[in-house]
């Protein structure tokens, strides 16, 4: 099946239902995007579809066929992701790091979307696990990187 990731299309043989993020780790070895729950709570393998922060670890590589699909590789292609990760520098926010590529994707996608957001914008759409509890900075980063 082709898949477009990162603006390239790829040519995977993998079965219908193969989650995307194994396609995107195993095939295509994109290991920027992380396993940790696989059960579609924790976040960590958060990519962006059309721009949706999407949990790829649930989500069948079919359903995605035709979508655009963006993973932390090429996350500060974008003017609003680079910002980003230049906030989450800035701030220092990863600890141990495992969450932290589906944070900013979370994060890109929410100022991408709504540039200046609201303290309730940032906790409706920052809902990632961090195991290392990176929460405030979290916070803080996402406002630094708005247009606010
Ligand atoms: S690994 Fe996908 S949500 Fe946890
Ligand atoms: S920085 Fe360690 S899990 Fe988030």
């Amino acid at each position: 099946m082709q898949l477009t990731i990162n603006g390239e299309s790829r040519d995977v043989d993998v079965d219908p239902d193969t989650p995307l993020l194994w396609v995107i780790r195993e095939e295509l070895g994109l290991t920027g995007t992380k396993y940790g729950c696989g059960i579609a709570q924790c976040g960590a393998c958060t990519v962006l579809v059309d721009g949706y922060p999407t949990r790829s670890c649930q989500t069948p590589a079919e359903s995605v066929t035709g979508a655009e699909i963006k993973t932390i590789e090429t996350v500060e292609e974008t003017e609003t992701g680079r910002r980003v990760v230049e906030a989450w520098v800035a701030n220092q926010v990863p600890q141990c790091g495992y969450c932290q590529s589906g944070q900013v994707l979370a994060a890109t996608a929410l100022l991408t979307e709504t540039p200046n957001p609201t303290d309730e914008d940032i906790e409706y759409a920052m809902v990632n696990l961090c195991r290392c509890g990176t929460y405030n900075k979290i916070r803080a980063a996402v406002r630094d990187a708005s247009e606010a």
